[in-house]
């Protein structure tokens, strides 16, 4: 594998290729699927950008299958990306936040061996103010036998993913995307429409900077989860308060954590037993792309790759980022810290 350095200029199709190598194997369809979503990112990119003036900032005036209001641009994204991905012959099924089921292949085009599961756009509350929001996919094999993809193909847990990645639309246009081989993120330069290599093998830093939490659910919080975020801020325990940084978006909060070293979590709540955040194109995704920067992803409880998905749009608590972080996280929810002397 080249070694590259951020001074070298290689756009993300020869480092896909270059990756590719590394597998005599490789029949090129994953390469493939990397190089239709960096297409479906740049198209995305270029109405995130240009959303307040052409007719697409608001809501769309329906509700997806979450109960949430989908904005226009939530909507136009989901479209972009099925469009830009059906008929690759890559794919035998799709699944979308944006979707209530699974998006079968349509039977004129060719079935493929990969499942893509995505959030088309993610902090969707942000885009009217023009504050970062992003995409976040998820890449499993299927496993399935028939032509197309089944809900068992779509409900495989974390640790089965073979890509996993995101695009941040923030004051620069960013996909940081692994296929297990580390973590690596371009930067589009738009006056080319090329993702260039600006952040070679990202390594999240052991120890936390930022904690990213909203803490108006607090009133709704487990006394465990109360706990753990007074350690968090330095006020109980002896430990080092993290800088408090919610952007509320997801991709934005997780990305900033990823290149500084912090937390996010997202805790259950006495509303929402399994939080907010949807496991297959939210955690899951993100937890691969932690573990293999060094850091870890849990419910609380165990490892989110490890969690075994049921349905399509299930949510789960998340504690995600420094490996330091994450583990007073298990320790806290599992009462331990109260033995040790919180
Ligand atoms: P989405 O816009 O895809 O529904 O995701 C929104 C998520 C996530 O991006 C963010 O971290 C979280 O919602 C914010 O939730 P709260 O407003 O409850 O803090
Ligand atoms: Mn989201
Ligand atoms: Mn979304």
């Amino acid at each position: 594998m080249v070694r590259h350095t951020a001074t070298s200029v290689v756009t993300i199709e020869r480092f896909i290729i270059e990756q590719e190598r590394q597998h005599p194997e490789a029949t090129g369809e994953l390469s493939g699927i990397l190089y239709d979503i960096a297409l479906a990112a740049k198209m995305i990119a270029s109405k995130v950008r240009m959303a307040g003036l052409a007719d697409i900032l608001g809501s769309a005036g329906a509700e997806n299958v979450q109960g949430e209001v989908q904005q226009k641009l939530d909507v136009v994204s989901n479209e972009i990306i099925i469009k830009a991905m059906d008929h690759t012959g890559r794919l035998c099924a799709m699944a979308s936040e944006e979707e209530p089921g699974i998006i079968q292949i349509p039977e004129n085009f060719r079935c493929g061996k990969y499942v893509l599961l995505f959030d088309p756009l993610d902090g969707s509350s942000n885009i009217d103010v023009n504050v970062p929001v992003g995409t976040i996919f998820s890449v499993v094999r299927k496993i399935t036998r028939g032509r197309h993809g089944e809900m068992e193909d779509l409900l495989q847990p974390g640790r089965r993913q073979v890509a996993a990645g995101y695009v941040i639309y923030g004051s620069s246009t960013m996909l940081v995307y692994t296929t297990g081989q580390g973590v690596h993120g371009f930067t589009l330069d738009p006056s080319i429409g090329e993702f260039l290599l600006s952040h070679p093998n990202i390594r999240i830093p052991d120890d936390g900077r930022y904690l990213s939490v909203n803490d108006s659910y607090e009133q709704l919080w487990d006394d465990n989860v109360k706990m753990l975020m007074r350690r968090y801020r330095g006020l109980e325990g002896g430990t080092k308060a993290l800088s408090v940084r919610y952007v509320g978006s997801l991709v934005a909060d997780f990305h900033r954590n990823l290149l500084g070293g912090g937390i996010f979590a997202y805790p259950a709540n006495r509303k929402s037993h399994k939080g907010k955040l949807r496991l297959l194109y939210e955690a899951n995704p993100l937890g691969f792309i932690v573990e293999q920067a060094g850091g870890a992803a849990s419910d609380g409880t165990i490892r989110v790759l490890d969690v075994l998905p049921t349905e399509l749009h299930q949510r789960t608590p998340l504690y995600i980022g420094s490996k330091s972080c994450v583990e007073m996280a298990k320790e806290c929810l599992s009462g331990v810290s109260q033995l040790v002397g919180a």
